[in-house]
């Protein structure tokens, strides 16, 4: 992960491992968790929801093209500072896309995908079963990749609404994942933002949106001029 530069992701400078432990020395990002500024707030207007999620996409998108999930993806994992940038933190459950043995905890209930729900050996045993056709990898790629979407479309609904798409005891929350029909019980946001958290929070990973998609989408597009993409900015802080 020391290999992770991104304006957006937490650097990890060094690790030091001891037997019991493992010591990872972070870039000290100032700012509070983004849970902290959305529970003040209440909810956050469609114009700074989409400032702070298109950082969260740009970064995540790095991420991923750098072959690593991020696995945790909430409100506590983000900070923010006073000019509304972000930085991701805590790769405690990211994995590389490539790692054949890995298996996904539920490191956050409420912003689990569907499918890591009923992850486990029958999911090992099809793949093993189908190994000609695609490899752990490639199902790593299909679940893993798609399933940091579904929670980045959670938090995006937390942002704009100010309360959980999927709430109550775990056995309840579960069997409201596995339903993926979440409610818009206040009809305060607009049919583009409603309908960009549908196709983020679709229950099937191969139809869900791709984060390329998630970039055309018109909400997304709507005030992206205002918006510089971190690598663009760099590149034009470099020519400055
Ligand atoms: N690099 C950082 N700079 C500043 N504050 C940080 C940094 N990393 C973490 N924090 C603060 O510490 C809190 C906990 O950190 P982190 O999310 O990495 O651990 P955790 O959630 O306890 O771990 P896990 O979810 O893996 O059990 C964060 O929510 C944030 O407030
Ligand atoms: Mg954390």
């Amino acid at each position: 992960m020391k290999n992770l530069i991104y304006p957006g992701v937490c650097r990890l400078h060094d690790v030091y491992m001891t037997e019991a432990y493992a010591y990872l020395v972070m870039e000290l990002v100032a700012g509070r968790e983004l849970f902290e500024l959305v529970k003040e707030s209440q909810e956050l207007s469609e114009a700074r929801a989409r400032n702070i999620f298109s950082q969260l996409v740009t970064a995540v998108q790095y991420l991923h093209s750098m072959g690593t999930i991020h696995n945790d993806l909430k409100l506590e994992n983000v900070l923010i500072n006073e000019d509304d940038d972000i930085t991701l933190i805590d790769f405690g459950h990211a994995s590389r896309i490539d790692n054949a043995s890995f298996k996904p905890g539920i490191p956050t209930l409420e912003y689990v995908a569907p499918e890591l729900l009923v992850f486990g050996e029958f999911t090992e045993k099809v793949c093993s079963l189908f190994s000609s056709l695609f490899t752990r990898t490639h199902l790593n790629i299909l679940l893993f990749l798609q399933s940091d979407i579904w929670s980045l479309g959670i938090v995006l609904y937390i942002m704009v609404l100010g309360y959980f798409p999927f709430h109550g005891t775990d056995e309840s929350i579960r069997k409201q994942i596995i339903e993926s029909k979440p409610k818009f019980t206040r009809d305060k946001i607009g049919k583009d933002c409603r309908d960009l958290i549908k196709r983020m929070l679709c229950k099937d990973p191969k139809e869900r949106i791709t984060m390329e998609e998630v970039k055309n989408h018109p909400w997304f597009l709507q005030g992206l001029a205002h918006y510089t993409e971190p690598e663009a900015e760099q590149q034009q802080q470099q020519s400055e």
